[in-house]
């Protein structure tokens, strides 16, 4: 079905034949509005911002791209194309059809899923809200509210189901989604790292490229889900998603690429040099990275997990990609963990595989991360420097799950707890990296100019030069 964007909630879901809904949503609408204006990017509203709307959800031309102010911004409903015949793909009822309405016996477990992956959509935009401030360039800025957008969008793709399959709970839990706020004392975000303050803009590309990439594999299980309009959601959403891993990547590789560059005009390795210089030494970087990494890998949640176990079982979340695996329903299968034996060491316990699926995941996950690494490594070599930007053990830094609170190195060797207090500074951004990277954080907001710590892009959105002007005053 196509996009009808003449309603006041654009949508490909035939809202205007279900008038009870569409009014609950038109009540929801001004409130989603307020919370945007208060909570979403902090100033920018009278700008003319160069940005990609859905207009279809079929793989070819489902963007067009156009001048428009962010509150403005056509918000809507867009759930992929049915596929006809669709089976469950795993757990207790595989090949059996999939499901239009939500048994009421799973209705807590999904109605939890739906707001837990909810609740990180606005939490996002509301992290980055200052960002605005200090972009590196007009490109840059023009992302960053690509994305602030299409997070907002999530949220209406969240809250559509709420609403439209979960009746009264679904209405107030819908209202909760705007009442929580990032970093908030009273009343936090449901998850550790969306409240984590992004401050800066190496913070931003990090969280693109690890924070979101998490957000595309808990798509990904929630697109295989028996509950067909939960699956077709998340498809459509993953197709927004890569822009904004795209962001952290090309992001993070750009600041490798300045940073190689003022290595070679000035001929040194020293980070002090290079700070001079108004670059980001590579052992910043890396501490950056040590950080938002650990704190993503937390969000897939325990090693073991029941939850997980019956989340599979049942139908409801599957493994990301599930058709890469053979056996769908994994009722004897095993899984080997590695788990601290409590004596400093490492043991191997055998799981039930269904138990395991958060790490079944995480591992995924993390082979995923790796795509990027070694692309910023091999651009590393290629400039002759002696660097190696690697993925800390996902033993390293834990608050959740089996390494929880368990002393290792990056590497995930465990070590003394002294050791690891001492040590830890090396490890992680320093007071003094922070203050560093802050310092860097100057608008520029000529068009294809770049701050100093930046290399441009290779290529501007949509086919238009790097120099267009992305953003301009409305
Ligand atoms: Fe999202
Ligand atoms: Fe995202």
């Amino acid at each position: 079905m196509s996009i009808n964007y003449s309603e006041r909630i654009p949508n490909n879901v035939d809202l205007a034949h279900d008038r009870t809904l569409q009014r609950a949503l038109e009540h929801w609408q001004p409130r989603f509005l307020d919370w945007w204006r208060t909570l979403g990017p902090h100033d920018f509203e009278a700008n003319d911002v160069y940005l990609r709307t859905a207009v279809g959800v079929d793989a070819q031309g489902w963007a067009s791209y156009g001048y428009v102010k962010m509150p403005d911004y056509r918000w809507g409903i867009f759930l992929a194309d049915e596929i006809p015949d669709r089976k469950i793909g795993f757990g207790d009822a595989f090949g059996q059809p999939v499901w239009r309405q939500v048994p009421g016996e799973f209705r807590a477990q999904f109605r939890r899923l739906i707001v837990t992956q909810g609740d990180t959509e606005p939490a996002s935009v509301e992290q980055q809200r200052l960002l605005g401030h200090t972009c590196p360039s007009l490109y840059d800025l023009r992302n960053l509210f690509q994305v602030n957008v299409e997070e907002g969008r999530h949220l209406w793709a969240m809250v559509y189901l709420l609403h439209a399959y979960f009746g009264r709970d679904g209405r107030e839990q819908a209202e909760e989604l705007l009442a929580r706020h990032s970093g908030d004392a009273d009343k936090p975000r449901i998850l550790g790292t969306f409240n984590e303050p992004i401050e800066d803009w190496l913070s931003f590309y990090l969280f693109g490229y690890f924070t979101d990439r998490d957000g595309k594999f808990q798509l990904k299980s929630l697109a295989e889900s028996a509950f067909d309009p939960l699956a077709r959601t998340c498809r459509f959403m993953l197709t927004e998603e890569a822009h904004h891993m795209f962001v952290g990547e090309t992001g993070i590789g750009r600041v490798i690429r300045r940073t190689l560059e003022v290595m070679k005009e000035i001929g040194t390795d020293d980070p002090e040099a290079i700070r001079r210089h108004s670059a980001v030494d590579l052992p910043t970087l890396q501490r950056y990275l040590n950080f938002w990494f650990t704190s993503s890998l937390d969000l897939f949640g325990s090693e073991v997990s029941s939850n997980a176990a019956t989340a599979f079982a049942n139908g409801i979340k599957g493994r990301p990609d599930e058709s890469q695996y053979d056996d769908h329903v994994c009722a004897d299968a095993t899984f080997a963990l590695e788990v601290p034996d409590g004596r400093g060491s490492i043991a191997t316990d055998t799981v039930p595989m269904r138990n395991a699926m958060n790490e079944v995941a995480r591992n995924t996950y993390v082979k995923d991360c790796e795509i990027g690494v070694k692309r910023w490594n091999m651009a590393i070599k290629r400039a002759g420097v002696d660097f190696e930007i690697a993925l800390p053990s996902t033993r390293f830094r834990r608050s959740i799950g089996a390494w929880a609170d368990v002393p290792t190195d990056p590497a995930g060797t465990p070590i003394p707890r002294e050791a690891y207090e001492r040590r830890l500074p090396a490890w992680l951004p320093s007071e003094s990296d922070r203050a560093f990277v802050h310092s860097l954080m100057r608008p520029v907001r000529e068009p294809g100019k770049m701050a100093a710590w930046i290399a441009p892009p290779d290529r501007g959105i949509n086919n238009l030069p790097v120099d267009y002007e992305y953003v301009r005053a409305g």
